[in-house]
Parts: C-alpha cells; structure tokens; sequence
C-alpha cells in the first residue's frame, strides 16, 4: 500500500453550516443501490482500472463508490456533512478500504501539492458550490498523469424541453436536494481546468426515474 499522506492543518469547524442528519443507515443502503442501479454502467466505464494508492474523493456522501475502490487503497473521502460519516465509516470497514474521513468542502483541500494518484467525484459537482475552486484543488493535489474520475448529471443543452425544465427547477430542486443545480455545465468546467486529456462521455443515466435531472457525463481527465 502507498505510504499515507501528510494532511495539511485544516479547520473542522470550516465545513460549512451544519447539514440537515443522514437517512437512517437502511435507508442510505437502499439509496445508494438505487443510485448505483442507475450509475452503475457509467461507472464501470470511469472508474475502471483505478490505480491502488492514495484516492481522494469528493462529496463521498455514504460511500456508495467503495465497490468500484481496487484492494489496497487508501481512501480520503472528502465528505463535509458529519451526518454521513457514520454510516461511510461502517460501509469502509465492511468492504476492506482503508479511510481517512475529511470534514472538509472540497474547494479547499489538506493535502499537498502534487501527491495524490486518483480523485474520484459522483454526482457531487452538481452540488458543491464552487465546482471550479474544487476543480483547481483536484489538479493542484493530482500528480502529474494522475486521473480525475467523474460521473455527474449536468446541463441538457440550452434551448431543449430537458434544458429547460431543469433551469425552471432549479429553485425548488436546490432545496429538496441539499443544493443540487439541476443544470450545471460540468463538463465545461472539467474542460477549462487544462488538464492534459480529457475523455467524457454524454448521455442519460440509465433506468433514472429523475427526469429531467438525468443527463450527464462520465469519463476520466488527465492531469
Ligand atoms: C448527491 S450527494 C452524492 C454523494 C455520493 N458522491 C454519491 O454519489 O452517492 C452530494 C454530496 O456532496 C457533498 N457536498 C456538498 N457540498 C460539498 C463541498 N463543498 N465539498 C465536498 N462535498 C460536498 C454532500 O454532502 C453530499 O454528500
């Protein structure tokens, strides 16, 4: 296993206002099967052959990306809402992944520069607030040919029905889904960051229910 990272000092008390308390652990299960019946495919796709090593992820949210985690990582799940920290603790030691829980916002990370071999990202861009400070952390902390791994819901193109439903909710969708924008160019703010390569594919999540919150993109960048 590689050796650990040495985090740099960060506040706790810097994570944000305190979140609304996680679903019941059974409930969170079920969440995370439902979401990964939907993600699964694209998942496969970005996620394959991840290097064993130190991964970062952002927003890991209850854990639902540990199946995906080579035996053998390290895992620094950055995950601001101490209400899931429980339960992604428990879902760690049940699948073998050694974790460093952070509760801190992903625009501002503990580590240093250049040290880290995979961050990954589910459905989080969407809700992070500053997804491009975010995204500048994931390159500063990625070595170089270091990968970013994302599958998120985004933008459907301006002008269509999807398009414009999802910028009609984008008030309400906000509030029940702790900040969620429905309708965010992700991919543009992958593309800006200049990574070396960037390989993203367009399409909608499979067998998703949430329409019209169900475009996205998943695929790898480059550092
Ligand atoms: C829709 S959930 C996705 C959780 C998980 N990635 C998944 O796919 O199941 C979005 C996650 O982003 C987290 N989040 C919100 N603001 C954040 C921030 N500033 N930095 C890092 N994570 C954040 C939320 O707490 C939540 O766990």
């Amino acid at each position: 296993m590689a050796a650990p990272l040495t985090l740099l000092p960060y506040d706790e008390d810097a994570s944000g206002p305190a979140r609304r308390p996680a679903a019941p652990a059974r409930l969170l299960d079920l969440a995370i099967r439902a979401m990964n019946h939907c993600t699964g495919p694209h998942k496969d796709q970005a996620f394959a052959d991840l290097a064993a090593g130190n991964v970062v992820e952002l927003g890991a949210g209850g854990g639902s990306n540990l199946p995906w985690l080579p035996a053998g990582t390290r895992l620094y799940a950055v995950e601001p809402n101490r209400a899931l920290h429980a339960s992604l603790r428990a879902r760690c030691d049940r699948a073998g992944i050694e974790a460093v829980v952070l509760p801190v916002s992903a625009e501002r990370l503990p580590l240093p520069d250049a040290c880290v071999d995979e961050v990954i990202c589910s459905l989080a861009l969407c809700t992070i607030p500053d997804a491009e400070a975010a995204l500048a952390e994931v390159a500063r902390v990625l070595r170089p040919s270091g990968q970013f791994r994302f599958v998120e819901h985004v933008a459907a193109p301006a002008g269509s029905l999807r398009g414009r439903a999802q910028g009609a909710l984008r008030r309400p969708w906000g509030a029940i889904a702790g900040g969620c924008d429905p309708h965010r160019d992700t991919l543009a703010r992958i593309e800006a960051v200049g990574f070396a390569e960037v390989h993203a594919v367009r399409g909608l999540l499979r067998h998703s229910p949430a329409w019209p919150v169900n475009t996205a993109v998943w695929g790898w960048a480059v550092r």
